[in-house]
């Protein structure tokens, strides 16, 4: 993510992502879960701006939703402490010892509740546009420690390349650059809470064993990924939550068949959905998708790829 000064503003985009792979190796005595997870980030971007309120720098913060802008679909989040961009703020000013300041403006193209890691990622953006507006200069590093206070993913946005994520998902170990994918993604009218999800999971206590297979399944995911192999790769390409989120809501089986009837290489749900995505086998392929699917009346539909 890179932040820029655009005249008065400061402005970041805040890119999606999906889970290539993810696998639940257990519950942990925190109530969280250990995972192992491959994500990249795609070409689907929130736009995050900050501007000095009127009244200069000693004014409080705002943040306002830019309803007219956003993608249809997206519902103005709660503008308030509940908004990830408004907790990010404060606990990196306060953290700072002073009170956030500025006007922070929203708009969303990242449809929420589908797995795509939309408010994450505006998290991580926060972050970033916030040390630099506030001139802070805190290094990667302390960011990276706020980030993981904030949620799971976070962290990853802020690294800001495609990674293996482990733990609940905050160390982040990213890959180098992988090849291209080209996907065709469908958010159904209704979402999943990652709560809910995580915790019809019912998952049993961290497993040893599952780690070592796990840990072996990515490492040849990732290597056939680095050879272009797509369709051995896509065969490794797996959700440990689906089938969990699936019972949740009915759309994931019905998107992922749609989806699947496309022809891509491989077919599964992103983080613990509701969204689905196709890997298609070339841009103009998923474009195509994308228009039957349109059509479907299965919610959102768009064709994209992967980033980094
Ligand atoms: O970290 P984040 O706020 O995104 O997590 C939302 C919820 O999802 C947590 O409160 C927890 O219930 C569940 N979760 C989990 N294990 C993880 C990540 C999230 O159980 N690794």
């Amino acid at each position: 993510m890179v932040v820029r000064k655009v005249g008065a503003a400061w402005e970041v985009f805040a890119p999606a992502k999906l889970n290539l792979y993810l696998d639940i190796l257990g519950r942990r005595d925190d109530g969280f879960h250990e995972l192992e997870t491959l994500m990249a980030p795609i070409r689907v971007y929130d736009r995050l701006q900050w501007r000095e309120a009127v009244g200069g720098d000693r004014s409080p913060f705002s943040l306002n939703f830019d309803q007219a802008a956003s993608a249809a679909g997206c519902e103005a989040a709660p503008l308030d402490g509940r908004n990830l961009v408004w907790r990010a703020a404060e606990l990196l000013a306060g953290d700072a010892g002073r009170e956030p300041t500025g006007r922070f403006s929203l708009l969303k193209r990242i449809p929420a509740q589908a797995g795509l890691g939309g408010g994450s990622s505006d998290a991580a953006a926060t972050l970033l546009l916030a040390n630099a507006a506030w001139g802070l200069h805190y290094p990667q590093s302390r960011l990276m420690q706020l980030a993981a206070e904030l949620g799971s993913d976070v962290p990853f946005f802020l690294a800001g390349e495609s990674a293996v994520c482990r733990g609940r998902g905050e160390f982040v170990e990213p890959v180098g650059p992988l090849p291209r994918l080209d996907v065709v993604v469908i958010k159904p009218p209704a979402g999943v809470s990652t709560a809910e999800a995580f915790q019809a999971l019912r998952a049993a206590p961290v497993d040893e064993v599952r780690r070592v297979h796990s840990a072996r399944r990515l490492a040849e995911l990732l290597g056939r990924l680095r050879l272009g192999s797509l369709a051995t790769a896509s065969r490794l390409m797996t959700n440990a939550l689906e089938s969990t989120a699936s019972a949740l809501c009915a759309w994931i089986e019905c998107a992922c068949r749609a989806v699947a009837g496309m022809g891509g290489y491989a077919c599964l749900m992103t983080g613990s959905g509701s969204a689905c995505f196709g890997v298609m086998r070339s841009a103009r392929h998923a474009r195509r998708a994308a228009a039957v699917l349109s059509s479907r009346g299965l919610g959102t539909v768009f064709a994209t790829s992967t980033c980094r």
